[in-house]
C-alpha cells in the first residue's frame, strides 16, 4: 500500500512515519513526500530515507485552484492509497478534498473540535485551558472539521510555556499518527457514510 505525505516544514511527523516504516510498522510504503516550500527540512528527511522528495512551490501558481490542480497531478502520478498531511500549511480546495475523500488524513495540534486553525498552543495557554492535545482526522471541506479518528491529550502544567507544550504535543503526535496510518493501510480504519469506523465499528 502506497502513501504520499504532504509537508511544509520541519517534518517531525513525517520522520515518525519514516521510522515506523523502517521497523515495518507502517503497513505500507511512503512513495513520495511533497512540499509547497523548497526549504522545508522534511524534504531532507525524505531524501535521507531514500524517498522521492518533490517541491511544488505554491507561489508559482496564480490561484489556489491552479496550485491544487498541479498538486493533484503530482500526487496521482504516485498512485497512493492514502494521502497524509503532516504539517502541510495550505488550505485545500473542495476539489482537492473531494478527489481524495476517505483517503486523506491530517494531524492537528488540539483536541478537536476545540481550537481549529492556527496558533493552538498560544490560544490554549491564553485561555488558561487545563487540557490540550493532538487529533488525527479525516479531511473534509471544513477546515480542521473532519471526523476525528484518534486523539492524545495532555494536562497543562503550572509554568507551561508554548515551547514546553509544543514539545509534549509533538511527542504525542509522533505516537498516534503512525498508528492511525497503519490502521488505515491495513484496511481497519475507514471513512464510511456515517463516519469513521475501526474494524467495522463506529469510532
Ligand atoms: C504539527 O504540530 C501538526 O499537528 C501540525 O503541524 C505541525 C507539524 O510539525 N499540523 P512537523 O512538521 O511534523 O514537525
Amino acid at each position: 500500500r502506497r502513501v504520499v505525505v504532504l509537508i511544509s516544514g520541519n517534518g517531525s511527523n513525517l520522520q515518525a512515519l519514516i521510522d515506523a516504516q523502517s521497523f515495518d510498522e507502517l503497513g505500507g510504503e511512503i512513495v513520495a513526500v511533497i512540499s509547497n516550500k523548497a526549504d522545508a527540512h522534511g524534504l531532507q528527511r525524505a531524501r535521507d530515507a531514500g524517498i522521492d522528495a518533490v517541491v511544488l512551490p505554491h507561489d508559482e501558481y496564480e490561484s489556489r485552484d491552479a496550485f491544487d490542480g498541479a498538486l493533484i497531478k503530482v500526487i496521482e502520478r504516485h498512485e497512493p492509497d492514502l494521502v497524509v498531511l503532516a504539517g502541510f500549511m495550505r488550505i485545500l480546495t473542495p476539489r482537492f478534498v473531494h478527489r481524495f475523500h476517505g483517503r486523506l488524513l491530517n494531524i492537528h495540534p488540539s483536541l478537536l473540535p476545540a481550537y481549529r486553525g492556527l496558533d493552538t498552543h498560544k490560544r490554549v495557554l491564553a485561555d488558561g485551558g487545563e487540557e490540550h492535545g493532538a487529533s488525527v482526522h479525516f479531511v473534509t471541506e471544513e477546515l480542521d472539521g473532519g471526523p476525528v479518528v484518534m486523539q492524545a491529550a495532555l494536562k497543562i502544567r503550572p509554568g507551561d510555556s508554548e515551547e514546553s507544550v509544543v514539545e509534549r504535543i509533538h511527542a504525542r503526535e509522533h505516537l498516534i499518527y503512525p498508528i492511525a496510518v497503519r490502521w488505515f493501510l491495513e484496511g481497519r480504519l475507514q471513512l464510511g457514510p456515517d463516519g469513521p469506523t475501526l474494524d467495522g465499528m463506529a469510532l
